[in-house]
């Protein structure tokens, strides 16, 4: 069995002021190489999850459970080893690159400041005859919000951390994005991804072709073996041997940016010169320069057009294959969720609501959840001016839930459901469904609540 990178066992999240846990009982895992989506309505808990896996919690938060990477549980981690994990195990690609990439600093500062700083405390620790213990990563905001290079050593608050922290809360997604076509196809996820490629760019995101816009020549072969080089220096337990003194952080910059189909020209580039497509680009390799074992994704694409959100797609995917990274990708978008992954979580007002392989979820949906969010989904073929939504809202932090968290809006609930919280249990599909009466309804593709 293939370990996982990612494992988040009863998760519960509370917040001061909240009448329920924000998390209840969450449970997620993703293995080495895997892409699992994570959907949802909005402010049903996909951003808190995520971040979770890197330690960023709100202030206030009370925990329990487990959240493990690469095996170690981050809730219960002194703040050098939280560091540790988000300097070279975990990395997060954010929705807006903007935000999160310092204006001021060219794009090979910000790619190989973490390096350089990071091969500079081995020397010092080697000299000391103990263990490095560096962050990577610059070029970024500072967490109070001014720009510029960060002071090191600062403990539990990583790199990552810090550009997290400086995101607006709940970044707000645009569900429908229109000009979508259904993702084709329920062959492998690189078969779904092409189909959901535009004409011209459509790419072989498995093995790692070039699309047209992203130029031809380059060393995709090489840059592969940069990452593996980095992993295969893992010492175990998710912690990276220091880089060795004559890895050069510009040529390893440099290809990565090639594997992201850019240019290393871009490097002496500053990021308002760049477009969002671009800059996403260098955000992604810039995750992967310490080449972690798990990618977190939380709607990386909502900020960019059709056409770059689908290359961005197919360079995750492609990335996710060729490192045998495991991919944690957030989204609003179900069809994406279904091109993109191997398995999906859907949640709802903090829980799991259904989990299991994308074809058999959406397939053949087991929670009345579910199959609303896709009746949900706008279709070119339906009527002018119908737009199907979910009737009613998610219930909000001062609504306590006793029962189904679903049931005000579900057609199904029974009196049981407004009472009894629903435990998840398989169904025949293949998925996993917190319904008290999922194995009597046939819940088709596009049925309603
Ligand atoms: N720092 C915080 N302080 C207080 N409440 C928070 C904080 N962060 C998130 N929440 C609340 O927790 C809930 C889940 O938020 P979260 O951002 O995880 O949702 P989401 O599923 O990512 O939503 P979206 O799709 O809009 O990004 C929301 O009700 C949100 O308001
Ligand atoms: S448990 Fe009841 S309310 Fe909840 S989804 Fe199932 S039928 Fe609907
Ligand atoms: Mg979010």
């Amino acid at each position: 069995m293939t370990a996982s990178v990612l494992e988040i066992e009863q998760l519960r999240l509370s917040l001061p002021g909240a009448a329920r846990p924000v998390l209840d009982g969450v449970d997620l895992t993703v293995a080495a190489g895997e892409t699992v989506a994570l959907v949802g309505e909005s402010g049903s808990g996909k951003t808190l999850t995520s971040r979770a896996a890197l330690g960023l919690l709100p202030p206030g938060a009370v925990t329990s459970g487990a959240v493990r990477v690469a095996g170690d549980d981050v809730l219960a981690m002194d703040a050098e080893r939280l560091r540790r994990v988000r300097a070279r195990t975990a990395a997060m690609v954010f929705q807006d690159p903007r935000a999160a990439i310092n204006p001021l600093r060219r794009i090979g500062d910000f790619l190989t400041e973490g390096l350089r700083a990071e091969a500079g405390r081995a020397r010092r620790a080697e000299r000391r005859g103990g263990f490095d213990t560096g962050a990577r990563g610059g070029g970024l905001l500072t967490a109070d919000g001014r720009r510029g290079r960060r002071p090191q050593g600062q403990g539990g608050t990583g790199p990552d951390a810090r550009t997290a922290e400086l995101l607006p809360e709940g970044m707000r997604a645009d569900a429908g994005r229109g000009e979508r076509s259904r993702g084709q196809g329920s062959a492998g996820s690189d078969a779904r991804v092409a189909g959901r490629l535009p004409e011209g760019v459509r790419a072989d995101a498995g093995r790692g072709e070039r699309t047209q816009r992203q130029g031809s020549a380059g060393s995709d072969a090489r840059a592969p073996e940069l990452l593996l080089e980095g992993m295969r220096a893992d010492t175990g337990r998710g912690e990276r041997a220091p880089l060795q003194g004559g890895a050069d952080p510009d040529a390893r910059a440099a290809e990565l940016l090639d594997a992201v189909g850019l240019s290393a020209q871009v490097m002496r580039r500053y990021p308002h010169e760049l477009s969002g497509g671009m800059l996403q680009r260098v955000m992604i390799a810039g995750a992967l320069m310490a080449g972690p074992r798990l990618l977190l994704a939380d709607e990386p694409t909502t900020a960019l057009d059709v056409t770059t959100q689908a290359e961005i797609v197919a360079l995750l995917a492609g990335l996710r294959e060729r490192f045998g990274t495991g991919l944690l990708f957030v989204t609003h978008d179900l069809e994406l969720a279904a091109a993109i992954s191997d398995r999906v979580y859907v949640m709802y007002a903090g829980r799991i609501a259904e989990s299991g392989p994308a074809g058999a979820l959406f397939g053949a949906p087991g929670h009345p959840y579910t199959a609303a969010l896709l009746s949900s989904t706008p279709r070119l073929e339906a009527p002018p001016g119908h737009l199907p939504a979910i009737p009613g809202r998610p219930p909000d932090l001062r609504t306590e839930l006793p029962g189904c968290a679903f049931a005000p809006r579900c057609a199904h609930a029974t009196d049981r459901c407004g009472t009894e919280t629903p435990a998840l249990r398989p169904l025949d599909a293949g998925t996993v469904v917190a319904c008290h009466h999922a194995a009597e309804l046939t819940l088709g593709e596009g049925a309603t609540p």
